[in-house]
């Protein structure tokens, strides 16, 4: 067996190996949420004390479910462009480009920290028509590398509330002056989820710093010219959050009426 690969990482890029690991849990369940069989394929080959990242098979689902929910509408837009540019921000571990499997036409980028992009190469196979890169979502530089033609999706998951609100704002602009249309996907915590960062487990394990409260899509329509929302939501809305344990279930039927609590976390879609 290939020897195990040593993991040390603080800050923003750590927060991912939670995220992976409630993947590869999950694809142990019974009834999976996200069913990913390539993170489940990997994780062993990782050589690290995963009790760090707070995750359990219980509370999976708090990644699983936002995940899965991300794929969805990720699906919905290479269904109706076939043809499209995919900059898959922040992406850490995901494998969403392997779970989605887009077809030939989609030109596929995953872009997170050297260190992530590194872990990455290690891990993963190359794909065609699937690029790395390895930068700091905020670096303009690596834009020059990327085709200005093709109808383009910015998902960014797990990834807003990393950024500072002026670097996350340009970057926004960035893609839709890049792009000739698209669309961006991300999800954001409001002010009141930024400031009791303290009481999630996994930014506070990872020493990480969480910056960027959007409250509302106004806040980034307001910010970034051109953009039509779609669709804004709650994870408690998610259709991905109605099957799952009622433990789940019961913090929603309470969190769902304070309006302060139910929009704490929220999914964005916008069209550009
Ligand atoms: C919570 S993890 C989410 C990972 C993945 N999207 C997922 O859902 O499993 C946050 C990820 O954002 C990345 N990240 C945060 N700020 C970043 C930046 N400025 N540039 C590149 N990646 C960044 C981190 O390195 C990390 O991989």
């Amino acid at each position: 067996m290939s020897e195990k690969l040593h993991v040390d990482l603080t800050g923003a890029p750590q927060t991912m190996l939670a995220t992976f690991y409630a993947k590869a849990l999950d694809a142990d369940l019974p009834n999976p949420i996200l069913g990913d069989r390539f993170a489940k394929e990997v994780v062993d080959r990782i050589d690290y004390d995963w009790r760090k990242t707070a995750i359990t098979a219980a509370n999976s689902p708090s990644v699983t479910t936002r995940s899965a929910h991300f794929d969805n509408w990720a699906r919905q837009f290479l269904a109706v462009n076939p043809d499209a540019l995919v900059l898959h921000l922040g992406c850490g571990l995901d494998t969403r480009a392997f779970r989605l499997d887009p077809g030939p036409g989609v030109e596929w980028y995953d872009v997170d920290y050297p260190d992530v992009i590194r872990l990455r190469e290690q891990l993963f196979g190359a794909r065609d028509h699937y690029h790395l890169i390895a930068a700091s979502v905020t670096d303009p530089s690596w834009f020059a590398e990327i085709p200005r033609t093709r109808p383009t999706l910015m998902i960014g998951e797990g990834l807003t509330m990393y950024l500072t609100r002026d670097d996350g704002v340009a970057l926004l602009r960035r893609i839709v002056d890049h792009a000739p249309s698209g669309e961006l996907q991300f999800d954001a915590f409001s002010r009141l989820g930024i400031k009791s960062q303290w009481m999630n487990a996994v930014v506070r394990r990872a020493g990480a710093t969480l910056h960027w409260a959007i409250d509302k899509p106004d806040d980034v329509i307001e910010a970034v010219p051109g953009l039509r929302l779609l669709s804004w939501m709650s994870p408690f809305d998610s259709t991905r959050f109605s099957d799952i344990a009622w433990y789940y279930r019961l913090m929603a039927a309470v969190m769902t009426p304070i309006p302060a609590l139910r929009y704490m976390a929220q999914y964005h879609r916008y069209a550009f």
